[in-house]
């Protein structure tokens, strides 16, 4: 099974960065083959509602980095978006992303993947209600099934490696995919 995690921090080595390489060192461990996209390191254009993904040839027409990803995307069996939470919401690239796959709700060409969310911060999971509300809503529209939901507390840089519960259960989540 492929795992194709979209690192949606700009702090590598922070607290998504660390999570997401233990739910990947999880599903490693069980055989499974992971790849991780820094969504700060790519050139991502904002989705401009040309409607060339509903009306024209169902093909974004945004010449960026997303012309190469949407193959990796594709070509995942669990895709996990790991973001921290900024202003209750996902970061800017992480929206941005989740906005420029709206051609999958033409093609239907992620039914059937599942997901993963990982998204610390520091008010804990009971700030996360309208961010995971936000990708399970989306992500039920285009027929992905969130599989686990990962919402630990932490805030500065690394932070959540002194949470072993936490930890524990990235890696178990990684493992039971
Ligand atoms: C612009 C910005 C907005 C944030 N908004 C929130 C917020 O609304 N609620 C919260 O609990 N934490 C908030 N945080 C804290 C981060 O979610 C938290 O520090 C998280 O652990 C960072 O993860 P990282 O180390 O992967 O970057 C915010 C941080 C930044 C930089």
């Amino acid at each position: 099974m492929k795992i194709l995690a979209l690192m949606g921090s700009p702090r590598k080595e922070g607290n998504t960065d660390i999570l997401v390489d233990t739910v990947l060192s999880g599903a490693k461990a069980n055989g499974h083959q992971g790849d991780k996209l820094y969504l700060y390191d790519l050139n991502l254009l904002p989705c401009i509602d040309c409607r060339n993904c509903k009306n024209g040839d169902k093909i974004c027409t945004r010449d960026d980095d997303m012309r190469d990803i949407y193959p990796t995307i594709e070509g995942a069996d669990v895709i996990l978006f790991g973001t921290p939470l900024y202003w209750y919401g996902p970061s800017g690239p992480m929206k941005l992303l989740m906005d420029r796959l709206l051609p999958y709700s033409e093609t239907g060409m992620l039914k059937g993947k599942r997901a993963v969310l990982v998204i610390p911060s520091a008010e804990g999971a009971d700030a996360c209600g309208p961010v995971v509300a936000m990708f399970r809503l989306s992500l039920d529209y285009l027929g992905v099934d969130i599989a686990e939901v990962l919402l630990p507390t932490a805030y500065e840089k690394g932070e959540v490696k002194k949470n072993r519960m936490e930890m524990e259960k990235a890696f178990r989540i990684g493992a039971s995919l």
